[in-house]
């Protein structure tokens, strides 16, 4: 291990093409809290968080998460990870689904089936994982996804817009069980493009054109730049950036 850090970022530099979309990105993160990656679509959230769990490397710079660099596939089971777009078996049940990638992970019988229901039942899908995913609605297929991501109990939660296309009370409840598994000393990493979600996180990191324009918790960071909202903040950091 590198000190206490969960996820060091190291002079991180990604182009695709001539495009550079990440800019000596340098951030650590620490266990037990919830990071939010905040910031307009094409500003470079996806593909950082796609370092972090070792989908794609940088050009430069590295990536460690519990202290060992990635992509390291013995590390899988630590992390859950939730793309932005659903990667489901749409031919195949929920409940086939969860089961499925239950079985990628080193569980015990008893156990797989415990998660599977426990994750079932955090998304409210436990009266539909009988039926087909290509069934499923889009804000469905989210809370399955976000479910796959947990099944395992990870270590690190990674989740790349979440909450998109979920109905605002189990938005609530899905942010509550976040904050609980943060007490549990899980460390949680979000992408949002919502502030009111940026608000729920401990530390912030905003996100334009592949560079971080600040960072720090809420509050910190609008007593910083004068100003009530983390809305003002973007703006008012974004036109000194
Ligand atoms: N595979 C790819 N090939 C080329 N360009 C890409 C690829 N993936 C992302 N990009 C570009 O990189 C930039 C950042 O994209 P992305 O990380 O998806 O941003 P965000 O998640 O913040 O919306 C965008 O300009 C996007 O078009
Ligand atoms: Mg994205």
């Amino acid at each position: 291990m590198i000190d206490d850090h969960t996820i060091q970022l190291k002079e991180i530099t990604k182009r695709f093409g001539k495009k550079v979309v990440l800019k000596d990105i340098n951030f650590d993160i620490k266990q037990g809290r919830i990071y939010g990656f905040i910031g307009p679509s094409g500003a470079g959230k996806t593909t950082l968080v796609k370092m972090m769990v070792g989908m794609d490397i940088p050009d430069e710079g590295s990536v460690y998460l519990l202290g060992e660099k990635m992509p390291n596939l013995e590390i899988l089971q630590q992390i859950g990870y939730m793309a932005q777009s659903d990667a489901l078996y749409t031919a195949l049940t929920g409940k086939e689904n969860l089961m499925f990638f239950a079985s990628l992970f080193k569980l015990d019988k008893t156990e797989k089936q415990k998660r599977i229901a426990y994750a079932a039942k955090l998304v409210n899908l436990t009266d539909d994982l009988n039926k087909k995913v290509s069934a499923y609605s889009g804000g469905m297929k989210r809370r399955l996804s976000l479910a796959i991501a947990m099944i395992q109990n990870p270590q690190v939660l990674i989740l790349d817009e979440p909450t998109v296309g979920i109905d605002p009370e189990l938005r609530i409840s899905i942010w509550n069980e976040l904050f609980r598994l943060k007490n549990e000393g899980k460390t949680i990493i979000v992408t949002t493009h919502v502030m009111d979600e940026a608000e729920k996180c401990d530390y912030i990191a905003m996100v334009r054109e592949g560079s971080f324009i600040a960072t720090g918790t809420p509050r910190q960071l609008k007593e910083q730049y004068g100003v009530h909202s983390l809305d003002d903040v973007f703006l008012v950091a974004g036109r000194e950036g």
